[in-house]
């Protein structure tokens, strides 16, 4: 039976920290959880501090949070939280930090080991409070939380409904000083999580709504985001979209493009939105296969047809390392293992797979008609 669970309050807008300042009331103290830059340079930090102040609430700030930041130091994170009577938590920027603010969250409210976060049972969590600053992780609006384990090619998440934030706000301000790589990257990414969500068998009417109005929204700024020139406008649809996207996934979770892309980033380094946005369009069109007319909706809300979405893609994104099928062959191996079929529907083999991967980033004479490869 389909159901909706989605906790999170969300609070979008300019301003909308200081117009909307009661959902920092969650106690006497909190710890602002942040990387060294992205919350200053933004002014989301400047403005938390102000509303934080105006209302009596004591804080401390962790600044430390990059991208090599892993489970030892969240872990120590949320013992200190605990240690200094820490009521909740605010993270500010990209999917790392805020994903690194829900754990500490969850250690700080629990007596536990580092790797018992993994058993998805624990009993509470401090609430959270998400600012992110940049437009695609989608982790403000879900219960999933990614750390990375003993090195950068080894990341695991755990899901529990004590990990959707308690509050998001969502200030496109915040994402003003992105530079456009990052915005164009991390807008696949968001896009990517939404079609995951829509062409998937866990797929509902309600993760179809948000799913569907994410990829119209981001289909919206496609010609922008091509061009260089995101307006302040376009960065107001780009952060709806991503937390969009996040509530859709939070509902089905996401399909193969995410497995499949994984490999990409953790072999070759690319960027996760690059990585994955190099697979979405040879995914939609094996979906396409299997479910026409949800591959159409797919394509119709980005407002394009398939050549048109592949060349925004390749524009916004391009993957431009060399890839061998010798590559393809070891990620079919790693992806396999790290379960890729769930949530696809149909028959994905791993001829299916190998195919995907081959004409995504191999295959350069890819023929192709309005809706379907040929
Ligand atoms: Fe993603």
């Amino acid at each position: 039976m389909p159901k909706y669970f989605m906790p999170t309050m969300l609070l979008s807008g300019k301003n909308c920290i200081k117009r909307h300042p009661r959902h920092f009331r969650q106690g006497k103290k909190c710890m602002i959880v942040t990387g060294r830059q992205s919350a200053v340079k933004s002014g989301a930090l400047t403005d938390i501090k102000d509303v934080l102040e105006e209302n009596g609430i004591e804080y401390e700030l962790y600044d430390h949070i990059t991208g090599e930041t892993g489970i030892s130091e969240i872990y120590a994170l949320g013992k200190m939280m605990r240690a200094n009577y820490i009521d909740y938590v605010i993270g500010i920027g990209g999917g790392t930090t805020l994903d690194a603010a829900k754990a500490a969250a969850v250690y700080a409210a629990n007596d536990i080991k580092p790797m018992d976060i993994y058993d998805e049972d624990f009993a509470n969590s401090l609430p959270v409070i998400c600012v992110p600053t940049t437009a695609g992780t989608g982790s403000d609006t879900t219960q999933y939380v990614m750390m990375m384990l003993d090195d950068v090619h080894n990341r695991k998440s755990f899901k529990s409904d004590k990990c959707f934030p308690y509050a998001t706000y969502l200030d496109s301000r915040y994402t003003m000083t992105l530079p456009i790589e990052v915005t164009r990257n991390t807008a696949v990414d968001a896009l990517c999580h939404a079609v995951e969500s829509y062409l998937n068998t866990q797929a509902s009417a309600f993760s179809d709504v948000v799913a569907l109005e994410a990829i119209r929204l981001i289909g919206s700024c496609a010609p922008h985001l091509i061009a260089g020139k995101v307006t302040e406008d376009d960065r107001e649809k780009l952060l709806v979209a991503a937390s969009s996207g996040g509530m859709a996934v939070a509902h089905t979770g996401l399909n193969v493009v995410h497995a499949m892309g994984h490999q990409l980033t953790c072999d070759k380094q690319v960027p996760h939105g690059r990585a994955n946005g190099a697979l979405l369009v040879e995914f939609i069109a094996w979906m396409a296969k299997h479910d026409i007319m949800r591959a159409v909706d797919v394509i119709t809300a980005f407002g394009s047809d398939l050549p048109s979405l592949k060349r925004f893609i390749d524009r916004a994104a391009p993957v431009t390392e060399e890839i061998t099928e010798k590559d393809i062959d070891k990620w079919i191996e790693q992806s396999i293992a790290d379960g890729v079929k769930e949530n696809c529907g149909g028959t994905f083999t791993r001829e299916d797979e190998r195919l995907i991967y081959y004409n995504a980033l191999v295959n350069k004479e890819r023929k192709f008609t309005k809706w379907q490869y040929n």
